[in-house]
């Protein structure tokens, strides 16, 4: 399973990359807004931090400006992945950049319908939002497992399952057991998961023993 972090802040980012955990990047404008920064540089930077995709969202909904946004996000660098809404004007965004072999990511996605239209539009990522089907009392994670179905039974189908409003580990796990392929995972999530009172307990016990036998590892 890949992990992405979905965030815009260029030093949470640096920070968890640093760990060699990150294989990806996600943002969305709601998150540019949050960092307060120009949103192509803000791009840019991640993209020289991260190796992997970097999905950057247009913000257009209309196709012909989509294409324009698209093109100018993809001019940053390579690894920009060009997010797009899951609406009819994206299906054909999405189509355009993908014969040209641009990445792209159909965001928003809230049901298997959307998804299988993902996979026709060569989009190379579709993101089913998890924690805010949850919010309204749908089981997100059953639409993870419903997408890995449908697009099991297609082998021609090459789009990749990215869980997204990912908001517990829970979410992270679950989606691995079912075998979504990439979960982007807000820093904070990342950081419980490795998380565990056993494990906090037992290397303060290993400290107090080692320390008692006077020994240096030289
Ligand atoms: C995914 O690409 C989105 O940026 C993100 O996961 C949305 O998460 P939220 O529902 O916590 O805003």
């Amino acid at each position: 399973m890949k992990f992405f972090i979905d965030s815009a802040d260029v030093n949470e980012i640096k920070e968890l990359a640093s760990y060699g955990l990150l294989d990806g990047v996600t943002t969305n404008p709601s998150l540019i807004a949050k960092s307060g920064r120009d949103f192509k540089e803000v791009i840019a930077e991640i993209c020289q931090i991260v190796e992997g995709p970097v999905s950057a969202e247009v913000a257009a909904t209309d196709y012909e400006n989509m294409v324009r946004e698209g093109e100018i996000l993809s001019q940053i660098a390579k690894n920009v992945c060009i997010k797009l809404p899951l609406t009819l004007d994206g299906l054909k965004a999405c189509k355009y950049f993908s014969n040209k072999g641009v990445q792209t990511n159909l965001t928003l996605c809230f049901s298997s319908g959307q998804a299988i239209l993902a996979a026709k539009a060569g989009a190379t990522f579709v993101s089913p939002f998890v924690g805010r089907l949850d919010d309204i009392d749908f089981d997100g994670l059953s639409l993870i497992e419903e997408i890995c179905e449908i697009y099991g039974n297609y082998p021609e189908f090459r789009t990749e399952v990215l869980v997204a409003s990912i908001r517990n580990p829970l979410h992270i796990t679950q989606s691995a057991r079912i075998g979504a392929d990439v979960a982007t995972i807000p820093a904070k999530v990342l950081k419980q998961l490795v998380s565990h009172p056993l494990t906090d307990r037992g290397l303060e016990n290993f400290s107090k023993d080692w320390a008692a036998t006077g020994q240096k590892i030289n």
